[in-house]
């Protein structure tokens, strides 16, 4: 793994800063064939030795919970998590927990209501994501029973979602943040991975103090030289720096 990062980085590699400051990566499809992240055992303990030496220490790993795409339990994911566990000794054990990214659909708020239980990670927030081409007509309903439930919800890559960036303003992220919902950005989006307008809207995010968590979403070790890269980004540097983020809390 580190011929990976020696390459990008060269002898600079010590002199650069990591994302220890964070250590939890809160948003990583990490456990084995549950999703459309990693597809074994081996998979996944290479995912977790990259993201490693990237610095990070602690994991809360995110399958999809998207119903007739990946139709992932509570039980599935536990056990999917002990399988994982299973792929270590005691000592070489990894500090991983399973929480999830609910997809919200039209069905998410009925859900909710009717008592569905949902995996939590810190003080119980709940990633959560959204269409990335049009809106969801129930995300505000969605976004309301969450919180009615006791939950936290955090919007997942909240720069994936270009119709919420309406004439490059940030008005729809202010109400969303002004609803208590926190906004959760990738590190590969600073990248312009995802593309152009992404990138726009991830540093527009940053520049209006807006982001509370950053995370990998990492799904297979070709992404992990563009989190390397992310790593030097001025406005990551910036988020790294200052006081804003919460992975550390986690
Ligand atoms: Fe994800």
């Amino acid at each position: 793994m580190s011929g990976i990062f020696g390459n990008l980085f060269g002898s600079r590699k010590n002199d650069l800063l990591d994302f220890s400051v964070l250590r939890t990566d809160m948003h990583a499809h990490l456990l084995p064939g549950i999703d459309d992240g990693a597809g074994n055992i081996d998979e996944s303990k290479q995912l977790i030795a990259g993201l490693q030496e990237l610095g990070f220490s602690r994991f809360i790993t995110t399958p999809h919970c998207m119903p007739g795409v990946f139709d992932n339990t509570i039980a599935r994911i536990q056990e999917k998590l002990t399988e994982l566990k299973s792929g270590y000794t005691d000592t070489t054990q990894p500090d991983v927990q399973a929480a999830a990214e609910y997809y919200i659909d039209t069905e998410f708020p009925d859900r909710i209501r009717n008592g569905e239980k949902l995996l939590t990670f810190g003080e119980h927030y709940v990633l959560v994501e959204v269409n990335m081409t049009q809106p969801e007509l129930k995300l505000q309903e969605s976004l309301f029973e969450l919180r009615l439930a006791g939950y936290k919800p955090v919007l997942a890559h909240a720069e994936r979602y270009p119709y919420m960036f309406k004439k490059n303003a940030l008005k729809e992220y202010e109400q969303l943040r002004d609803a208590d919902i926190l906004l959760q950005a990738n590190l590969r989006s600073f990248t312009g991975d995802y593309g152009e307008v992404q990138k726009r809207i991830v540093k527009a995010l940053a520049e209006a103090g807006l982001i509370s968590f950053l995370g990998t979403d990492i799904h297979r070790t070709a992404q992990l030289p563009m989190l390397a890269q992310a790593m030097m980004d001025k406005h990551v540097q910036q988020l790294l720096a200052g006081r804003q983020l919460l992975n550390n809390t986690l």
